[in-house]
């Protein structure tokens, strides 16, 4: 196994929640520049601006408004982002000197960031097949070689919303992704994935959490009931 991931197992065995685990990433790998795509009322990026004290820099990317093409129960209405939005403001303010607020979707977002200017993207936003695609592929360019692009939501069940949202294809796009990229993988608890930007150790997926092993797509896609 890579040194790396052998010392992301470490951290994952003994992290108590999805933010801890990430927060022991992120400082075990140093992470100073860090971008998240899809903040919600952010939570994660409260967490990570208290607590890891490497952090120099951290660009929130959020459109903050209902969306025309994303099909899931949390595109509301305007007015309900708009109380999204100021919470979010409020619980990363007192680490307003460190925050770069970019309120647009990925793609708007993109040419506004440099490219491999970035330790760390961590991908929270539209987890349907188009939003994965379009999350991946301009954030991966954004990332510094040996970077972090992290995620949520690698769910084995595609129909995570029911059968009225469309379904969330985070797994396994993101093993495609990464294979394509030819670069590592980590599968890791709380539904989370870790690509790891070296493209000199080759694709390969690494199996830090049970239930994942053997994905078959006649599965994974299996009808809503
Ligand atoms: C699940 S929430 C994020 C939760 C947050 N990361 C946390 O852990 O607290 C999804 C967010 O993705 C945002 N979003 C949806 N489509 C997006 C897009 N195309 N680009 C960027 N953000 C998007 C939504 O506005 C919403 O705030």
């Amino acid at each position: 196994m890579l040194d790396r991931v052998i010392a992301i197992q470490k951290i994952v065995d003994k992290a108590p929640t999805r933010n801890g685990m990430w927060r022991r990433i992120i400082d075990s790998t140093k992470v100073e520049d860090i971008a998240e795509v899809g903040v919600w009322r952010g939570a994660f990026a409260a967490h990570q601006l208290q607590y890891s004290s490497g952090i120099k820099h951290y660009t929130m990317i959020d459109p903050w408004r209902q969306l025309p093409e994303w099909n899931k129960p949390a595109n509301q209405d305007d007015t309900f982002f708009e109380d999204v939005y100021a919470e979010a403001m409020a619980c990363t303010d007192f680490a307003k000197d460190k925050r770069s607020v970019i309120r647009c979707t990925t793609k708007e977002a993109a040419p506004q960031i440099a490219p491999e200017s970035l330790d760390m993207v961590y991908i929270d936003g539209d987890h349907t097949l188009r939003g994965i695609t379009i999350d991946l592929m301009l954030m991966y360019e954004k990332l510094r070689p040996g970077g972090l692009l992290g995620g949520d939501d690698f769910v084995k069940d595609v129909w995570q919303h029911g059968p009225d949202f469309d379904p969330t294809f985070v797994c396994p796009y993101a093993i495609y992704f990464a294979e394509a990229m030819n670069v590592p993988i980590v599968i890791l608890p709380f539904m989370q994935f870790l690509i790891l930007k070296e493209p000199t150790q080759g694709f390969e997926v690494f199996h830090l959490t049970e239930g994942y092993e053997n994905l078959k797509l006649n599965e994974v896609m299996r009808a809503p009931t």
